[in-house]
């Protein structure tokens, strides 16, 4: 029977704990309550909420529609509960606007970035982030710059980027952004000469869960990586894991699991999980290889 080891720091962290516990606790209120796009990156946890009446807004113009909507008498109250990754000031603003009541469940480490872009923003400096641009929490982040804002991806992005003219930079990053590739870039802009403030805004539950993912993955001989399609941390344990580890899997339910792809003779099992995976789904995943291997 192979040993089953799961990774030091995995699956939950600090901001997306608080951002669900938020949710059950407005639960508990009665009052009808909304998310501001899904509370965390996992389908698991969202389809958890929506099974008790949270409903999910996608985006602005859904929030618009909901004060639109005729609502009768007797009808809940609404509250909306900002997502962990944090969104732009202008959905804030639209809220107050129209009157809804708003909690707000931003991770503090991604409220930190909002409130540097915003101050150094208004100071006139030129706002760089480095993440992916698609993301909703680097939408977010943006939401807070007075002016445009650039945002980098790779280093390739780095060497190529010619800042406003004369504009002194301001540079934060992604909390889940590579450590290694942001000091790259950092130096890259150092060799460029470029006038900067550099605000390492990377989060250390990111780093902690990253390193401990690749010592475990070093060591075994099957890694599984559990968490949500589309969050950016658990792809990237992901790709350290795969990195150590020729057979790693990335797992979102126990179903995406195929043993028969997988060698015969194994020491050792290494699990973790991206920071929005539940520990209920950890253990089962846990429990299932202990059985089966
Ligand atoms: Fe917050 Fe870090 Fe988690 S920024 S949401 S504690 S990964």
């Amino acid at each position: 029977m192979a040993e089953v080891r799961l990774a030091d720091c995995a699956g939950f962290c600090f901001g997306v704990k608080r951002a669900v516990d938020t949710v059950h606790e407005q639960v508990k209120t009665g009052k009808k309550i909304y998310t501001y796009g899904p509370i965390v990156h996992n389908d698991e946890v969202v389809r958890e909420l929506e099974a008790l009446g949270v409903g999910v807004l996608e985006n602005e113009k859904e929030l618009t529609d909901l004060v639109s909507k005729d609502r009768g008498e007797g009808e809940k109250e609404i509250v909306v509960v900002i997502r962990a990754h944090g969104v732009p000031k202008r959905i804030y603003d639209r809220m107050e606007q129209n009157g809804l009541e708003c909690v707000d469940a931003t991770c503090p480490f991604v409220k930190r970035i909002h409130r540097i872009v915003e101050k150094e923003s208004l100071e006139g400096k030129h706002i760089v982030i480095l993440g992916n641009p698609g993301h909703p929490e680097v939408e977010g982040i943006r939401g807070w710059c007075h002016g445009a804002a650039d945002v980098l991806e790779t280093e390739e992005e780095a060497f190529e980027y010619m800042p406003p003219g004369g504009k002194t930079l301001c540079v934060v990053a992604q909390t889940t952004f590579n450590y290694n590739k942001f000091k790259h870039i950092v130096e890259i802009f150092q060799k460029k000469g470029y006038n900067d403030t550099v605000v390492n805004t990377i989060c250390n539950a990111t780093k902690e869960r990253q390193e401990a993912a690749r010592a475990l993955a070093r060591e075994a001989d099957v890694m599984i990586v559990i968490g949500g399609k589309h969050s950016s941390n658990t792809r990237k344990l992901y790709d350290i894991c795969k990195g150590e580890c020729e057979y790693t899997c990335f797992l979102e339910t126990l179903d995406d699991l195929h043993l028969e792809e997988l060698p015969k003779s194994i020491r050792l099992v290494g699990i973790t999980a991206g920071a929005s995976t539940p520990n209920k789904l950890i253990e089962e995943v846990q429990n299932y290889v202990r059985i089966n291997f």
